[in-house]
């Protein structure tokens, strides 16, 4: 049997609030990408959430919290970076990864560090207040693929999700931004939805991937495998789509400006190309193509969370 959509009424945030202290799932919106909602406490509900993802148990789930007084109790320090960064950017697509209290153990990984977050939506506030639980929530997508940014997608890639609260299409569209607080300088473990110049303005310097840096400072985050992000058709990145003669069975995302004859063409804005990219690759992915050719974007910084999750979805 599959889930069942809902709108976020009362009725519908009862019924989650339901299935979450019955130490069950419940996929729910947030502003990057749909998540899959589990009693942070709870180590059953947390098994279901790897079990239902196919999720490695080495990759730990981010934490959803309702405020700042909440992530402290999860936290065994909080650092002044957090309460800078937090006061900033929360509710919002911003995940601060900190020293976690000893009592939280369920939270998937050995390692002695938990990731937070306060959602910037309406219906992921509402969930968490009329839970009153932290909510271990990882995208609600099977692993490895491409995250969710609308209630449909949720049950296309996990039909066994008993419910889903229907927020409408995710505004950001791409997961948020993951920021390691732990280490003397921040380090940047997943660029994401909040840029890094933000960041920058509020805590100087931060230590990038070494994917992104020369001389390899900084470590990904122990969820960014190499293929990841990635549709059932194979993608590939090209340095201009315009110059290939395109295949049989083969799609084609670019943006405008650099337009093809039948692609799919995003915005050449990297916010909006960013709300529309997994939604597109849905689709190229519905309309049953084999491959997938990419124009590769642009080299700047506004576009670095894209060209990562590209990276990785073209990946082998
Ligand atoms: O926007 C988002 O962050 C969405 C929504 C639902 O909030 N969630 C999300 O979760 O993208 P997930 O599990 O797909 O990605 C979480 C990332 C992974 O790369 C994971 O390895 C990393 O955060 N992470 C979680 N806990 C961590 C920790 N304690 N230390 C380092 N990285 C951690
Ligand atoms: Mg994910």
């Amino acid at each position: 049997m599959t889930g069942r959509i809902v709108p976020p009424d009362a009725a519908g945030i009862a019924a989650a609030v339901e299935l979450l202290r019955a130490e069950s799932v419940v996929a729910f919106p947030t502003e990057t990408v749909y998540g899959l909602g589990a009693d942070a406490f709870s180590r059953k509900a947390i098994g279901e959430v790897y079990r239902l993802k196919n999720r490695p148990s080495w990759n730990p789930l981010i934490v959803h919290v309702a405020d700042v007084a909440a992530a402290r109790k999860l936290a065994a320090e909080w650092p002044a970076a957090a309460d800078r960064l937090a006061a900033a950017f929360w509710p919002g697509p911003l995940t601060l990864v900190v020293r976690r209290a000893g009592h939280l153990t369920g939270v998937g990984a050995d390692n002695d560090t938990i990731a937070l977050r306060i959602p910037a939506h309406d219906v992921a506030l509402r969930l968490l207040a009329a839970v009153g639980l932290p909510l271990a929530a990882p995208s609600a997508n099977r692993s490895e693929s491409i995250s969710p940014t609308t209630a449909e997608h949720v049950l296309r890639s996990l039909p066994d999700v008993p419910l889903v609260l229907d927020g409408g299409p995710s505004s950001w569209g791409i997961e948020s931004t993951v920021l390691d607080l732990t280490t003397p300088v921040p380090t940047l473990l997943r660029p994401g939805a909040l840029g890094l110049r933000a960041l920058r303005d509020v805590t100087g310097a931060i230590a990038l991937p070494a994917t992104e840096t020369a001389d390899g400072v900084g470590r990904p985050s122990p969820g960014m495998s190499r293929r990841h992000y990635a549709p059932r058709a194979v993608l590939h990145l090209v340095p201009d789509v315009r110059a290939v003669d395109i295949p049989e069975k083969t799609g084609v995302l670019t943006y405008e400006g650099v337009a093809v004859p039948g692609a799919e063409i995003l915005s050449a804005e990297p916010r909006e190309y960013a709300a529309d990219l997994y939604a597109a690759l849905h689709r190229l992915d519905d309309s049953g193509v084999e491959t997938i050719l990419v124009q590769q974007p642009p080299e700047s910084e506004d576009w670095l969370a894209i060209r990562d999750r590209l990276g990785r979805a073209s990946a082998k």
